[in-house]
């Protein structure tokens, strides 16, 4: 399996603090099946976590035991567009991939419309994954919102956690049902320490195989990661 959403990188975000902790999560994602990771630490350029292209190649080249792969998760600022423009976000393995990020409550939150953000992301020729739809209140609010998003050509990455019996309900119900309706087009962890979401995708993986098939569950935690690896449209 691979996971394409997880803060495994040392010191750069609210992820593991020492490159001890970083290995332990990589030698918990093997022992799991993970065979392929994918960094994607938080970079919310002009707010925090200014995590650049330059500031993270470093930091991964020091964990890079396990087959990695370099990426960010990046929130949607004032800012986002001009970084891109300067060519200073980590997009996945160097790809037009990008795993989207936008503020949990309000598309204002920030004072930035989203939907309009994502067309000119798509028009500057990148490909949209919007990280954990199942939490953003927009979508909770609104469920036909997942059907604009992806009529702009949107992506959607869905929390092994969000799936789990332990989920909250809100989270567990929308997770589920995005899978029904053909919304998901990744599972991932958004792991974030080996406490907090460790890196574990085989649970999910058999709960999923046993509700939809294996065929997708393959697709899913295998071969749509795999294509965001390589650049390629998802399936
Ligand atoms: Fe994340």
């Amino acid at each position: 399996m691979i996971d394409s959403h997880c803060h495994v990188l040392f010191g750069v975000d609210d992820g593991p603090k020492t490159i001890e902790e970083s290995i332990t999560m990589l030698k918990d994602a093997a022992a799991d099946g993970v065979n392929k990771v994918i960094c994607t630490s938080h970079c919310v350029p002009g707010i925090k976590f200014e995590n650049d292209y330059a500031i993270l190649k470093p930091v991964y080249d020091q964990v890079r035991d396990v087959e990695l792969y370099l990426g960010c998760e990046l929130m949607v600022t004032p800012l986002s567009l001009e970084w891109l423009k300067e060519n200073r976000i980590a997009s996945y393995n160097q790809t037009k991939w990008l795993l989207i990020e936008i503020p949990y409550l309000s598309d204002v939150q920030f004072e930035i419309d989203v939907e309009a953000t994502f067309k000119t992301l798509i028009s500057m020729g990148y490909k949209i994954l919007i990280a954990h739809p199942e939490r953003y209140k927009q979508i909770q609010n609104d469920y036909s919102k997942m059907a604009v998003w992806r009529s702009i050509g949107c992506h959607f990455s869905v929390n092994r956690t969000s799936l789990l019996d332990t989920a909250r309900e809100v989270d567990r119900n929308l997770s589920w049902k995005f899978i029904e309706d053909d919304y998901c087009d990744v599972v991932a962890t958004d792991a974030h320490r080996t406490s907090v979401r460790n890196i574990t995708l085989s649970d999910a993986y058999a709960m999923v195989e046993t509700r939809f098939g294996s065929e997708r569950a393959k697709r899913l935690f295998i071969d749509n990661p795999q294509r965001l690896i390589d650049g390629l449209d998802l399936l």
